[in-house]
């Protein structure tokens, strides 16, 4: 099949333009060519940049859930390791980097890795944090209720992800600004010059510091306990320590605050739904969260590449293939979410978006995500539920993250 630039899916100008991710041409994907070929973008077109890569190659996109479900599962088929879970073209030292990462480990690098930080997502430490949590919460809402305006974004959304991660990672207080500014220029990642690498390298630096410290120091932080742990006899290196914590500096925080915001545009947008969830907050707003991460979810995709020639479906895919995880298109698969484009806070299995992933990358902080969710939304529903959209809403340019980067909101004022 042939396609115009227009519909090729490098082209950044395709997510904002629509206000996300392009529904309508993954819809027709799925119906019509459900293991689409994507070619490379033409030569001098303009695309989505990751500084030190490429986009030479083309990839297979995939939007059916059950495709996506089947080639997220199988490791030894469909590799994270081999060109990265990132859908630009690595190579050498840039390559290297990502599989240091714990989302680019396959097999047994991946499984120790994960013996040793799993234990500090457990039930037990997020029912310990909790209270943290919901104070902090509260303490985010305060700072804005009574002035009846706030860029919701950056004054609330993005503030509980940092305070959690510092707290998870041991990172002192008086740091938490600069690895608040630090995360959200990380979360930057498209705009095509080397800032991006620069805010990363100070990520790497700031963490090997901080593993040092934790070295020297051991504490029950999630950091003392990755840089001083033991899986079999083996420790992480001090590149994999280090790309530990800047993949949790982005994937833990970005992720998070933009789920907040959509789930706020998302409530501006279905009054009735809104009106629902208010009869009854702490009955509804699990289940609204994971509609609003099935219907709007923040990463668009990631990526796999095929370890030999294969199938999927009826197309036959070559060794070396990239494929491109469609999150939002599975999201909407009609096979599995009946009527897939209406948002409905009591869709009985919401929980089943891909949002997450699935398989042995899923997210390890997803029960953490949805707890800092619960109390910071509750704290907005039950002390500004009036909130309106009160200026211009301007999204992230990315073809990976759909985020809303500014969205103006005023309310009534909370009464002291
Ligand atoms: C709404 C919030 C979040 C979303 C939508 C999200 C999404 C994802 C997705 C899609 C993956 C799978 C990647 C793949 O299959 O290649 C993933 C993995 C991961 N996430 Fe999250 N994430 C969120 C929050 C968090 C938080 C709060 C943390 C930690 C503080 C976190 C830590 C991780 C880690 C460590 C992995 C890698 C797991 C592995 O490779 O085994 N995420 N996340």
């Amino acid at each position: 099949m042939s396609l115009d630039f227009a519909t090729n899916l490098v082209d950044v100008d395709l997510i904002p333009r629509g206000k996300g991710p392009p529904l309508d041409l993954f819809a027709r994907w799925r119906r019509d060519d459900p293991v689409h070929w994507n070619p490379p973008p033409a030569a001098g077109s303009y695309v989505s940049r990751m500084a030190g890569t490429t986009m030479e190659k083309g990839f297979w996109v995939l939007t059916r859930y059950e495709d996506v479900e089947a080639v997220s599962r199988d490791q030894d088929l469909f590799s994270s390791w081999l060109g990265s879970p990132i859908i630009w073209d690595y190579s050498g030292e840039a390559l290297e980097l990502q599989r240091a990462g714990m989302m680019g480990m396959e097999h047994d690098r991946h499984l120790r890795t994960k013996r040793l930080v799993t234990p500090v997502f457990s039930p037990k430490v997020l029912r310990d944090l909790e209270p943290a949590i919901e104070r902090v919460a509260k303490e985010i809402v305060d700072k804005v209720a009574s002035a009846g305006r706030c860029e919701f974004v950056f004054d609330v959304a993005s503030r509980l992800p940092v305070y959690t991660f510092c707290r998870l990672l041991g990172v002192p207080d008086a740091d938490r600004e600069l690895i608040f500014e630090l995360g959200n220029g990380a979360a930057d990642t498209e705009n095509g010059d080397s800032d991006h690498q620069q805010v990363v390298a100070r990520l790497m630096e700031y963490a090997t510091n901080l593993a040092a410290e934790k070295a020297a120091n051991p504490d029950d932080s999630m950091m003392s306990k990755v840089v001083n742990g033991e899986v079999d006899g083996d420790r992480l290196s001090p590149t994999e320590v280090a790309m530990f914590f800047v993949l949790l500096s982005i994937a833990g925080h970005e992720t998070t605050r933009s789920t907040a915001v959509h789930f706020i545009r998302l409530m501006t947008e279905h009054p009735d739904q809104y009106a629902l969830l208010r009869s009854d907050p702490e009955r509804y707003l699990p289940n609204a969260i994971d509609e609003t991460l099935r219907f709007s979810p923040p990463v668009i995709k990631f990526r796999r590449t095929a370890t030999r020639d294969t199938r999927i479906g009826a197309q036959d895919i070559k060794s070396g293939d990239k494929i491109y995880l469609s999150y939002p298109a599975a999201n909407r698969d009609p096979e599995v979410f009946a009527d897939p484009d209406r948002f409905d806070i009591m869709r009985k299995n919401a929980s089943q978006h891909l949002s997450f992933g699935v398989g042995p990358h899923f997210c390890l902080g997803a029960r953490l995500a949805s707890m800092q969710l619960r109390h910071l939304l509750l704290q907005v529903i039950n002390r500004i539920p009036d909130f309106r959209i009160g200026g211009d809403v301007t999204y992230l340019r990315s073809i990976w993250f759909s985020a809303i980067m500014n969205m103006p909101l005023e309310f009534t004022p909370e009464k002291p």
